[in-house]
């Protein structure tokens, strides 16, 4: 059965509420399509107006992370439960900002992914290596680490419905995109990794997304590759492009 392509944007820290608002306004009619899963992972603040702003179209709302405790003295943090009630479907955990400025590992994420997928949230789990990494030709094994670790005592049914999102570092916000075969090398890698984690039939489900400086001019080629299903965009989901990225 053929994946759907799912096409999200990461806001990051960026847009006001009103901004937010304004945004959603202006990408309506370019990011109109059915074929594609369409999501805007949006700041915690901006959620409420940007699901409000969203109804009737089809764009599904994300979060760009979460706490895994349920409730309680966390000061800061903002739960799953949260999140589902605001009419959030999705949301980034393990993003690399946040392994690297927020100190996120991967006991605390397969904690959240427990979570998310608990709540009835779909976690879009990045991974991705640094360039030293990527030089030392340690990049799979990296990335399986992250994996397995992430997604320790997640059942193949959840699996099915997860999106892995494959970002390298070095290509984040620079500029400097993977090349379509590396892009497709490492996915692929994935896949494999979670064919042996469970089995054919859920790596054949599971979505994997390329995240790393993809735009309008790149979309095309990514996308065509076996393995990448979609795309988590960064600064391209700001503006109008991101209607060109959807329909590439
Ligand atoms: P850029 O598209 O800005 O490189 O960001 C990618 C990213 O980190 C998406 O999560």
């Amino acid at each position: 059965m053929a994946r759907r392509r799912i096409i999200a944007g990461n806001w990051k820290m960026n847009k006001t509420p009103s901004e937010a608002v304004a945004l959603v306004n202006e990408l309506k009619d370019l990011v109109k399509n059915d074929e594609v899963d369409v999501v805007y992972c949006v700041p915690a603040i901006d959620i409420v107006p940007v699901v409000e702003a969203v109804k009737g179209t089809n764009v599904q709302v994300g979060a760009e992370n979460m706490y895994f405790q349920e409730s309680g003295a966390y000061t800061g943090e903002i739960s799953a439960a949260m999140l589902k009630d605001a009419g959030v479907k999705y949301v980034i955990l393990g993003h690399s900002e946040r392994r690297d400025y927020f100190k996120e590992d991967d006991v605390l994420l397969n904690k959240k992914v427990k979570k998310a997928f608990e709540a009835g949230i779909t976690p879009i789990l990045c991974c991705g290596e640094s360039l030293e990494q990527r030089e030392l030709g340690v990049t799979m094994d990296w990335i399986r680490l992250q994996i397995k670790s992430d997604l320790d005592g997640i059942t193949a049914e959840q699996v099915k419905e997860l999106v892995i999102a494959y970002e390298p570092i070095w290509a984040i916000g620079t500029g400097k995109t993977a090349t379509a075969e590396q892009a497709q090398e490492v996915c692929k890698g994935i896949r494999d990794c979670i064919a042996e984690m469970y089995d054919e039939a859920t790596a054949e489900a599971v979505r994997i997304q390329y995240g790393g400086s993809m735009n309008a001019g790149n979309a095309k080629e990514l996308l065509a590759k076996p393995d990448i299903d979609g795309g988590l965009i960064g600064g391209a989901s700001l503006k109008a492009e991101f209607g060109d990225v959807v329909n590439a």
